[in-house]
């Protein structure tokens, strides 16, 4: 059965693939996607959504614009990890496709009342909209059936400062409100965080994009290796390949150049994996809360796995799973997808 979901993204290189699994997975139906501001702007966010979906030739799903900046303080991008647009050396057909008129934070709220108890929400982004929509609907914790973040750092480095994970680093005001207003919520309703912790286990390689291509029926089947040029150069046949090879590209560079390897860690697809499967990992519940005032430290997640603070758990955050089985699972479903939507035989000339 569909799963009804709503994507909150920063489309960014791994939001991108966390939009294509949702697309590749016969358990979800995705109800909406809410364009944040994080990796790139807000507006160019939607665009790279109504990009990929047209690409992908999705159904008409509602891509809705979300606040231009963060709740209290000023945007921060970053282009130098994503890309100028945020899909790397990706250069996507301009979309037909036109934005909602309804903002993200209100398709939130609407989505949550039309689907009680129904609907999955998957943040790959900044908390900004999720956090404005639970300043109009408080009742967000108990309407949503589960809500999976990918965000923070807690027995781990930051990837941002020393402490602090980026989509809480762009707006660490709105996931306080988040946390705490899931204090309230039902054990089975605390949302599942998946923290740098466990996504920078989740380490894709060039050979994943190799097995992408060979699934998809995609030829030639490309090595992209650390000695290529910068810029777009994937030849693959199939468009969803091309595409996402010389977005993937961008990433292993930006990992790269960061003494981190010819890798790029997959949070966000992951996250959309846990979100239709949270049997994919295991978790342990902590009360967790944001610093907002740290000098050093401001914008760390940091969780109480011990009930020091005399608060009870707001969230279960992930604690082990298994890369390889999301690997299988993620290659398995988008380089179908891909396959099925531009079929080898016909993929001549580029698109
Ligand atoms: O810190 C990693 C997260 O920040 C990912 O969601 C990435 O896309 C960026 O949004
Ligand atoms: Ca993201």
């Amino acid at each position: 059965m569909r799963q009804r979901i709503i994507m909150d993204v920063d489309t960014g290189v791994d939001d991108s693939l966390a939009l294509l699994y949702l697309l590749a997975s016969p358990d979800a139906e995705i109800a909406g996607i809410a364009a944040t501001a994080g990796n790139v702007p807000a507006a160019q966010v939607a665009i790279n959504n109504l990009a990929w979906l047209e690409l992908a030739g999705a159904p008409e799903i509602e891509v809705a614009l979300g606040a231009a900046d963060p709740l209290e303080i000023p945007l921060r991008t970053t282009e130098d990890t994503h890309g100028p647009h945020g899909i790397g050396y990706a250069d996507l057909p301009t979309p037909t496709r036109s934005l909602s008129s309804r903002t993200a934070d209100r398709l939130w709220v609407d989505l949550a009342r039309r689907y009680p108890g129904e609907l999955i929400g998957l943040c790959t982004g900044p908390l900004t909209n999720l956090a404005l929509a639970l300043r109009t609907e408080p009742d967000l914790p108990r309407l949503l059936r589960r809500l999976v973040i990918m965000g923070g750092a807690f027995n781990h480095p930051g990837n941002t400062t020393p402490t602090n994970e980026w989509n809480i680093h762009v707006d660490p005001e709105a996931a306080k409100i988040v946390f705490d207003a899931f204090a309230a919520a039902p054990p089975d309703r605390r949302p599942l965080v998946c923290a740098l912790d466990i996504t920078e286990t989740i380490e894709m390689r060039p050979v994943h994009l190799a097995e992408l291509a060979e699934r998809a029926g995609s030829l030639p089947v490309e090595t992209v290796s650390p000695a290529d040029p910068p810029g777009p150069r994937s030849a693959a046949s199939n468009p969803i390949i091309r595409h996402l090879t010389d977005a993937v590209r961008f990433y292993f560079d930006f990992h790269r150049d960061h003494d981190l390897g010819y890798l790029a860690h997959m949070h966000d697809p992951f996250a959309a994996a846990v979100a239709l499967d949270p049997t994919l990992v295991r978790t342990r519940p902590a009360t967790v809360d944001v610093e907002l005032t740290g000098t050093l430290t401001r914008a760390t997640t940091v969780a109480d796995w011990a009930g020091m603070w005399g608060r009870p758990p707001n969230a279960d955050i992930v604690v082990a799973t298994d890369p390889a089985r999301f690997f299988d699972r993620m290659i398995g479903r988008i380089g179908d997808f891909a396959r099925d939507r531009f079929p080898a035989e016909a993929t001549t000339g580029h698109q």
